[in-house]
């Protein structure tokens, strides 16, 4: 499948390496005054000591454009302009419209790709980093799949370690069937305070704790069962948040910290035989090269504590290993905050020198910054305790209610529910997906839902627009053998952004950085408005009126697919 800017980069870097001697970037962006313009003239006419101008008309002589580009020009110091033959930019959106993939190739590359995304932690609330790591691994998976890609998912739950000693004693008190009551509904803040609360004031408590940790460790049953008891119930309370988003993670996708255990006594060998151990105030460490604190040492990976006990790093490190030996991924996502990016860094930096991430698996920080509140603070209740995730969702959902009810009150009451669920939950995802991951973004319900600007209901109502005028037309799907008229502007601007999806979803794959897919989307949504009120749809004359019907079917077709790749619901009517 073929789009513009593919078509005219074919056609031009042959031209340009011929001109130069070698191959050259061409350089072809959307253009100010042409559809596209191509900048190489500029560089090479600099390196070949020539004038740009001059190399700029070599080349289009060269590249012979006359079918596709048929008033190519040189302008301003060497710059070419190119707009597309109206004709071939209706073939271009023929092809795309008989394609069930409108145009985006499925990878010739496929691979194993691992995505470890969500990661909250046992009878601990899940809080808003781990609503973004959810959103943001959600579209990973989502793009990756739908490139062809096989996708493991992998949610690393945090359900090993020390704080299950004073949640186990906790639970023992207060006993399993209310603990297990109290963590599937949802009260993991108040079960963990709790136990936090008798940790802190109890010495005999502390006492019990620290020994059953140890118990938990060696494996004893009558510890593994309440462990179980607790893991069950926070998986269970998990699996509710994950439905309500709409998230693909399900119980399948668990593999928790525990998962490795078995594998980290082969991981102490491993490090040791290959020299890479060394003990340091009683605990085990890895100085992976190139990481020092303030004062220029050596910053320590432990990986056993000096109690002997294994830690979040040697669980991380036996992950990569079985991640790239057992599971086969050749690429490795994982889905985390800013704040990790050392752990993380020296983890990958171990596996690597113990050959454990040989090429060509490429291992990943798909970072994300903080949620911050009105106050530009790191989002908080205005008690100063943490959000609790499903709260933010309610109280989007209830938001989105109340601006439907406004916008259109003819609905009945179970689609308008469906439809604020939809809208409301979309609303807070794409708030997320639409900011640059690694910058911390402002937490804020008025900009998430408004019906005008870069927002999920802003695109959601797009494409409500697009299928009513199809159904006003009292069609489903528009003949399959119109090939579209691209006549007036906005109608090319629709068409060209039409085109520009398959490149979107390669850089997006390759880079995810899913705010280039909603800037797309969003640009693509303001395309149509514009389109909507210059140019008649039902009202022109029978073949421009095929035409538009084409590419507001075409338009409905690619908002959906962009929002379904971000995890984003679109209803038909709102
Ligand atoms: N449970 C961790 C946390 O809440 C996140 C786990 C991330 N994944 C990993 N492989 N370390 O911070």
């Amino acid at each position: 499948m073929v789009n513009p800017e593919k078509l005219l980069i074919e056609r031009l870097a042959p031209a340009f390496a011929q001109v130069a001697g070698t191959p050259v970037d061409p350089s072809i962006r959307r253009g100010r005054h042409a559809d596209f313009q191509c900048d190489g003239a500029l560089g090479l006419g600099r390196r070949l000591g020539r004038d740009a101008r001059e190399v700029a008309a070599d080349v289009l002589r060269l590249a012979r454009l006359g079918d596709l580009c048929p008033t190519a020009r040189v302008a301003g110091p060497g710059f070419i302009e190119l707009d597309l033959d109206p004709a071939r930019l209706g073939t271009l959106l023929a092809d795309i419209a008989a394609d069930p993939r409108l145009g985006v190739p499925r990878t010739d590359r496929p691979e194993t790709v691992l995505v470890d995304y969500s990661g909250p932690n046992t009878a601990k609330e899940m809080h808003v980093g781990h609503l973004r790591s959810t959103i943001i691994g959600d579209a990973a998976v989502r793009i990756l799949e739908w490139q062809g890609h096989t996708v493991l998912r992998r949610n690393h739950l945090g359900d090993w370690g020390t704080p299950f000693g004073m949640l186990i004693e906790h639970l023992l008190d207060i006993g399993e069937a209310e603990a297990a009551h109290e963590s599937s509904v949802g009260d993991l803040t108040g079960f963990y305070q709790a136990a936090r609360r008798a940790f802190d004031a109890d010495e005999a408590f502390r006492e019990r704790s620290r020994r059953r940790v140890v118990a938990l460790q060696a494996g004893d049953p009558s510890t593994l069962r309440p462990w179980h008891v607790l893991v069950a119930a926070s998986k269970a309370y998990f699996t509710t948040v994950y439905t309500r988003l709409g998230v693909r993670l399900t119980e399948d996708d668990f593999f928790g910290e525990s998962h490795y255990n078995d594998r980290l006594p082969s991981v102490i060998e491993e490090l040791s035989a290959a020299g890479l151990l060394r003990e340091s105030e009683g605990a085990q460490c890895v100085f992976p090269e190139g990481f020092t604190n303030r004062e220029g040492e050596p910053l320590p990976l432990i990986v056993r504590k000096s109690d002997g006990g294994f830690n979040y790093a040697a669980t991380d490190l036996a992950a990569v290993r079985q991640r790239v030996r057992e599971e086969g991924a050749t690429r490795l996502l994982y889905v985390i905050g800013a704040p990790q990016r050392e752990h993380l860094e020296m983890v990958f930096a171990t596996a690597r020198s113990m050959g454990w991430l040989p090429a060509p698996t490429r291992v990943e920080h798909v970072d994300f910054g903080y949620v911050l509140g009105d106050d530009g603070r790191i989002l908080r209740t205005r008690a100063g305790a943490s959000i609790k995730l499903v709260d933010l969702l309610d109280e989007a959902v209830a938001r989105a209610r109340a601006a439907i009810a406004g916008k259109n009150p003819d609905l009945d009451a179970d689609t308008r529910a469906e439809v604020a669920r939809a809208v409301g939950i979309g609303a807070v995802k794409y708030g997320d997906l639409s900011a640059d991951r690694r910058k911390d973004y402002r937490f804020d319900y008025d900009r998430m839902l408004a019906f005008d600007g870069n927002t999920a209901p802003y695109l959601q109502y797009a494409r409500v627009r697009s299928l009513s005028i199809l159904r006003r037309a009292g069609i489903e799907t528009p003949d399959p053998n119109v090939v579209p008229i691209v006549r007036e502007p906005a109608e090319r601007e629709l068409a060209l952004r039409l085109l520009a999806l398959p490149e979107v979803i390669e850089e997006v794959g390759a880079t995810l950085d899913f705010h280039r897919l909603t800037q797309y989307l969003f640009a693509l949504a303001t395309a149509f408005t514009t389109f909507f009120e210059r140019c008649p749809v039902l009202r022109a004359e029978p073949g421009i009126r095929d035409s538009r019907l084409t590419l507001c079917d075409l338009t409905a077709r690619t908002l959906a697919l962009g929002l379904d790749l971000l995890g984003i619901e679109a209803p038909d009517r709102m």
